[in-house]
């Protein structure tokens, strides 16, 4: 006799009428696959994951006997998903679905069944992080017990919904665990290290990393390591729980956070990373010991998470090159992902020490990227000399409550520490600046397409 599997599907849905399509879904199953529907969720409405300004999903989950394979039972899903007009070569990751059918976790005679090949991975990667996929199958099998966390579906539910909608670990030591099982079942983790008070600057990397990667894991430390001024430490924003829950609707799986003690058991100082040649001039003049800082974070942060990809954001442009270098000196791994500089409508870098800024500061900020603007118009006009395009710049700067502390030309593929001179063929503008008691950084690339 042909074995039985028992199978958890989960189904989504926000384009058309998501309930009338899931019934098409589940009648073509029951006909075509030989299989019977055991249990039915309701219908749930969530909010969409990963994009915004799209209608609210619909989810559900079914758990189905059967005695196709889990190959040949994904690929029915799939063949049911394009007759109901969903064509998976045309689509972008979290956007709208007219279908969504998943496997989530089979059970055959021998117990639950793993499998890790081509567009098959039991159980899914994604299983234990999602309210909206936890949810409903709590109500088809609840006491399943799941494999990554050992806890039952209702369980780790509850632990989902306490975090916000995603997993939210407070120790390192929890972090890398969670890590080590990810990269044990397989797939690709994407990384965003933060220091909170998360803006759309940071939310665009994990959408980012959430396209480009089967998890994201995100890490909320503000670095003690990198603050050369202990003012600027102090009154540096944090909250945690709101990080969390914007984390969850922009696709991240799991966030973490620690201690410098938990970091560095062996203490800071031995850990100690040299951040290479990138780190001379600019930043690193102005904040001494800054990238030091961030390279032996960074390096430690790597070692924790273990990604496949991490991703940094070019508004901190001698950071990149930094963590860059550090990555090479790694092997080359993780893959460093630089994310293009998000702005406000009015050009402000977004960062989150803008909600520092007061009253005319506010727009006394637009004058940096403003500035950055003008040079790049002036490169764009053919100006190519090193000292006229700084010069550029720097008139450009000049306003009241701008206090410049360096506006600088740079080669982007040929760091230096010193100002470079004659004709350039590359060039990146960069600024920082003290507006209304608070430092702004901002740069732009002259020579990019
Ligand atoms: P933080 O300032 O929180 O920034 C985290 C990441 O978000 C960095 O890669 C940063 O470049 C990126 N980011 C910030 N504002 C951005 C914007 N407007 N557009 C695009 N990306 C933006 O940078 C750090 O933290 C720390 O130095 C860290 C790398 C976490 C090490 O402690």
């Amino acid at each position: 006799m042909a074995e039985r599997f028992t199978a958890a599907i989960a189904l989504g849905a926000n384009v058309g009428e998501p309930e009338r399509t899931f019934k098409r879904a589940l009648n073509l199953l029951e006909r075509d696959a030989d299989a019977q529907i055991l249990r039915r969720s309701h219908w749930h409405a969530t909010e969409p994951v990963g994009k915004e300004g799209q209608p609210p999903y619909t989810n559900g989950a079914v758990l189905v006997e059967t005695t196709l394979t889990p190959r040949a039972l994904l690929d029915h899903l799939r063949a049911i998903e394009e007759h109901l007009g969903r064509d998976r070569d045309q689509e972008e990751r979290f956007g709208p679905r007219v279908i969504d059918l998943d496997l989530l976790f089979v059970h055959g005679a021998d117990g639950p069944v793993s499998a890790r090949e081509e567009g098959l991975i039991l159980p899914h990667p994604r299983l234990e992080e999602r309210a909206f996929v936890l949810r409903p199958l709590a109500q088809v099998a609840p006491k399943e017990r799941l494999s990554r966390s050992g806890r039952t579906v209702e369980e780790q539910l509850a632990v989902v919904e306490e975090g916000g909608g995603l997993v939210r670990l407070d120790s390192v030591e929890a972090g890398r665990a969670w890590c080590a099982a990810s990269a044990a079942e397989g797939g690709t983790l994407g990384f965003v290290p933060t220091m909170g008070a998360l803006h759309e600057g940071h939310l665009d990397l994990v959408r980012r990393a959430s396209r480009e990667n089967d998890r994201v894991c995100v890490s909320i430390f503000v670095n003690p390591l990198q603050f050369n001024d202990p003012a600027d430490l102090e009154r540096y924003p944090r909250d945690f729980a709101g990080d969390a829950r914007m984390l969850a609707a922009a696709g991240c799986s799991m966030v973490f956070t620690g201690t410098l003690e938990q970091f560095f058991p062996e203490g800071a100082d031995a850990a100690r990373r040299d951040p290479g040649l990138a780190a001379l001039g600019l930043e690193g003049e102005f904040r001494p010991g800054h990238f030091e800082g961030v390279a032996t974070i960074v390096d430690r942060l790597f070692d924790v998470v273990g990604p496949t990809r991490a991703y940094f954001g070019a508004k901190d442009f001698q950071q990149c090159l930094v963590v860059e270098e550090l990555a090479r000196s790694r092997g080359g791994a993780p893959e460093i992902v630089r994310c293009p500089t998000v702005r406000s409508s009015g050009g402000l870098a977004l960062s989150s020490r803008n909600a520092l800024l007061e009253g005319e500061a506010r727009a006394d900020a637009l004058v940096l990227s403003r500035a950055l603007a003008v040079t790049r118009s002036a490169w764009d006009q053919g100006l190519r000399d090193a000292d006229a395009l700084a010069g550029t710049l720097r008139v450009a700067l000049e306003h009241p409550g701008v206090e410049v502390e360096y506006a600088e030309v740079r080669d982007p593929g040929a760091w230096t520490a010193d100002a470079p001179s004659g004709l350039m063929e590359r060039a990146v503008a960069l600024v920082a600046a003290q507006v209304g008691g608070v430092r702004l950084i901002d740069n732009m690339e002259l020579s990019a397409p």
